[in-house]
């Protein structure tokens, strides 16, 4: 369920061991191509798309980094991932581009990626044969399937299917948002920004060496008319404000707010349903580690099932959700403490300013906490 990063990788995963799939999605191919959403792909996401042979235009348009920035006080502060990491980076490529390339491998190898389909349900996922039923061009389908995974986002219909009492939901909501631009202008730096400010948080990110993206904390509910182009770069100019450096600005071709929030559901099964990516998780954007997240657990599915359909056993099936939750907790708490430190909170004191400060002091000058922002940020391993 759902053409995004998850479904679409797992479904290729799945094609190259010989099990077949069908996936099922309510926008169109083109909605879900032209979205602008991510941009960062760990060293692990990188090296999965690679092996499974849709890593060709990525290797070629995507820009190889490796190292942040964190500024704060008027000051850059790099951390050299190659140095702390022994050798990982990451790869700037955005998650719209990936899905053209998944897209295009799945229908090049007979994939089926049905889009637009509508009135979408799911049924006895906890019998031998769950079913998927939806409408399309005008008609009503069933598919009955060995297993159903929920890869349609945080408002998909799958994780509300199961019933009540089984899951338990871990939220927190930020009191803030980030207001995103894309704009058509070289990146004023070679490598992202993350930028702490009395004003609040900025990042300086880029999509291609010909266009910037850029976000400003701001307030969940802001509205974005009051944002004209020139509020925006100004404001952008006062927050990244550095010595001896300047932003170079281009036409806005893009911009909207997005409200922040952690979320994690458990267990991320039930019967022979699974839950994978945003249905099941989402981490606030610091850190750029959600599309990640979603290909980590749909990697680890694959497997359990090419372990299912080789051996008949369902031994990592069952343990799907433990081997996730993991590694989803370490990103929360990575992408958390990313949060935590960058923002600006409304009721804080003096005292959180300092402490946030002397955060970011120690993690640029102790090798020890650079090391630790450093194997996050490039990925953990997988299990
Ligand atoms: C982005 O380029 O969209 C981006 C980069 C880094 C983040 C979040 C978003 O932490």
């Amino acid at each position: 369920m759902g053409a995004g990063p998850a479904g679409l990788v797992l479904s290729h995963l799945l094609y190259l061991q010989g099990i077949d799939s069908v996936v099922v999605e309510n926008r169109s191919r083109q909605y879900v191509e032209d979205r602008v959403r991510a941009g960062v792909l760990e060293q692990g996401t990188v090296d999965l798309l690679t092996e499974m042979g849709v890593g060709e235009r990525m290797k070629s348009e995507g820009l190889i980094h490796y190292g942040i920035e964190l500024r704060f006080e008027g000051r850059g502060h790099r951390i050299d991932f190659r140095d702390l990491t022994g050798g990982k980076g990451i790869m700037i490529y955005a998650q719209h581009e990936v899905l053209k390339d998944l897209n295009n491998a799945r229908l090049a190898t007979g994939g089926q990626v049905y889009f637009e389909v509508e009135n979408v349900s799911v049924h006895d996922f906890n019998d031998a044969y769950p079913k998927i039923r939806y409408r399309k061009d005008g008609s009503d389908h069933e598919l009955t399937c060995d297993f159903i995974a929920g890869c349609d986002g945080f408002h998909g219909i799958c994780r509300p299917s199961i019933p009540e009492g089984v899951l338990t939901e871990y939220e927190r909501v930020y009191p803030f948002g980030w207001l995103g631009i894309l704009a058509e202008a070289p990146p004023s730096s070679d490598e992202l920004v993350y930028t702490y400010h009395d004003r609040g948080f900025a990042l300086l990110s880029m999509r291609t060496p010909h266009i910037s993206r850029l976000y400003l904390q701001c307030d969940p509910n802001e509205n974005i008319d009051e944002w004209s182009n020139d509020r925006i770069w100004q404001e952008l100019h006062t927050r990244l404000a550095s010595e001896g450096w300047r932003l170079t600005e281009g036409p806005i071709v893009q911009k909207g707010v997005t409200g922040m929030r952690s979320f994690v559901v458990e267990p991320m099964q039930y019967g022979n349903l699974f839950l994978a990516g945003d249905s099941a998780h989402i981490v606030p954007p610091t850190g750029a580690k959600g599309l990640n997240l979603a290909v980590a657990d749909v990697q680890v599915l694959a497997r359990a099932l090419e372990r299912f359909y080789t051996t008949g056993k369902r031994c990592q099936l069952n343990k799907y959700s433990h081997n996730c939750l993991r590694r989803v907790w370490k990103v929360q708490r990575f992408s958390g403490w990313m949060t935590s430190m960058l923002h600006r909170f409304p009721g804080e004191d003096p005292f959180d300013q300092r402490r946030q400060l002397a955060e970011l002091d120690y993690v640029t000058n102790s090798r020890a906490a650079a090391q630790t922002l450093a194997e996050n940020y490039v990925g953990l391993p997988l299990t």
